[in-house]
């Protein structure tokens, strides 16, 4: 495929002022006079003509999922049904604020509740709360609320347990909660069960594991590693964010979990990693379920309301009740698919991950033998006697009209190279991205040294941008003086 993104010369909207718009401010004569502003707000001076002009031009210089194959691995980077959008903009959703009287949001209220419900029945939980607002977050909340349960029981653990092959965040999160992180080493890609009998002791306050790993190979072993941990009086944290990958066919509920936490912003149909707002909620066991934040929807007859009275919660976690627009994009997704659509994405996911790996394995690496969930990881590792880094074979692959996949993740693959198909690509993309890749690794090192060229901008200094943070137009315009 011929591949080339616009290029266009955009200033800063902060740059683009023009003074020829006019700008006829009425002041409303109603308004107190203590709450008229007295300098015109810091805001470009943009006509709804230039406004439109400008964003435009800037989406014709991106990549997004609606605009081509983004197998980032670790992220779901789907398709996702623009009906669920269209729901979460009805004036009925968009326009309620979060301190209106429960009377007046019955309706939204009802949606939050039913959503707790069909998370709890998808994970095998018996109480969600939907108020974490990442995967992160709702990992956090998942060990605040183990901390609680323990020292109810006058318990005093200090360690959370968890394998090599688990998400970043989840021992990021477990040490932000207070506790010491005990990593363990994985055998065959998988946990190493003698490892774990040998870490886990009455210090175990939990272990966290991500299913499927980090390697996209489900833990078979869940349900001992559960007896392990719980013998040790441990609870069993499930990283459930790529929950793609076995809904509709298990539950961290059925492995013998305690508490599990979903990105509604990967398998439910909000995009992860395009910056925006996620959602995170966490399911626990009846034993838990009087730890959960504050509030819960409840239901009383036909009423719903905001229940406080949680004696042993942790608290709030969140400045409201979780963002709203990504629980309603899920709740009409869950309701459009039903249990077999459900269960249908994730043998669609499952199936695409492990067709586009048997033709990747045929010139990449890909460790450790046997099927994958819903996503894989290759290695580069053989590419340096060429002189080639994956960053290179991610960089080349933008010229063939690819976003590459994630890289140099998990660290415990060399030269790692993360691919997640998703559910919702045909197999003719995933044979023109297996093309693509194949031809991209037998180019010659200064062209893939070079790369990209057809994108909208060129290489970037990706240690001067990680370290040099630009956040604002602020720091833009004085780093542009330099
Ligand atoms: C397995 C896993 N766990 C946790 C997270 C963290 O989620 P978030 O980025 O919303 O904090 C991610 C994110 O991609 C993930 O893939």
């Amino acid at each position: 495929m011929s591949y080339r993104q616009a290029r266009h010369d955009v200033p800063l909207i902060y740059e683009a002022f023009s003074d020829d718009v006019i700008y006829n401010i009425k002041i409303n004569e109603y308004l107190p006079e203590n709450i008229i502003r007295e300098k015109r707000p810091n805001i470009p001076r943009l006509c709804e003509r230039d406004l439109v002009k400008h964003f435009t031009t800037l989406s014709q210089m991106n990549f997004g999922v609606d605009s081509g194959f983004y197998p980032l691995g670790s992220c779901t980077m789907k398709y996702n049904p623009k009906i669920n959008d269209e729901m979460a903009s009805l004036p009925g959703s968009a326009m309620i604020h979060p301190h209106q009287p429960d009377s007046q949001v019955q309706g939204t209220l009802q949606i939050m509740y039913e959503l707790q419900e069909m998370l709890a029945h998808i994970t095998g939980m018996k109480a969600v709360s939907l108020q974490p607002a990442a995967g992160a977050h709702g990992e956090f909340t998942g060990m605040l609320i183990a901390r609680a349960y323990h020292e109810s029981r006058g318990e005093k653990r200090d360690q959370v347990v968890l394998p090599d092959t688990s998400h970043g965040t989840n021992p990021a999160s477990a040490a932000m909660a207070g506790y010491d992180i005990i990593t363990i080493p994985s055998k065959n890609g998988i946990v190493d069960l003698d490892a774990l009998a040998a870490a886990v002791s009455e210090r175990t306050a939990a272990f966290m594991l991500t299913n499927p790993n980090t390697l996209g190979i489900f833990e078979s072993d869940a349900a001992e590693i559960a007896r392990i941990v719980h013998d040790a009086g441990g609870l069993l944290y499930y990283d459930g964010a790529n929950f793609n990958a076995i809904m509709g066919k298990t539950s961290p509920g059925k492995m013998g979990f305690d508490i599990v936490h979903l990105n509604l912003h990967k398998t439910f149909s909000t995009p992860h990693g395009g910056g925006g707002p996620g959602a995170g909620p966490v399911g626990v066991v009846e034993k838990l379920a009087e730890f959960l934040p504050v509030p819960m929807v409840a239901k009383d007859g036909e009423r719903y309301f905001l229940d406080y009275d949680l004696k042993k919660s942790i608290g709030k976690v969140h400045g409201f009740h979780g963002n709203w627009g990504v629980l309603i994009r899920a709740y009409a997704y869950i309701l459009a698919q039903g249990g077999d659509g459900l269960t249908e994405v994730t043998e669609r996911a499952v199936l695409n991950s492990n067709y586009l790996r048997s033709r990747v394995e045929k010139f990449l690496e890909v460790p450790y033998p046997g099927l994958r969930k819903h996503e894989f990881v290759a290695s580069g590792a053989k590419l340096r006697e060429k002189g080639i880094r994956t960053l290179d074979v991610a960089k080349r692959l933008i010229d063939h009209g690819f976003h590459p996949p994630t890289i140099y993740f998990p660290l415990i693959v060399d030269e790692a190279i993360m691919i997640e198909p998703t559910e919702t690509e045909s197999k003719s993309t995933l044979d023109a991205f297996a093309d693509a890749l194949e031809r991209v690794v037998n180019e010659p090192a200064e062209v893939l040294h070079d790369a990209p060229t057809t994108a909208s901008v060129r290489r970037l200094n990706e240690t001067d941008a990680a370290k040099n943070l630009i956040l604002s137009y602020r720091d833009y315009v004085e780093f542009k003086k330099k």
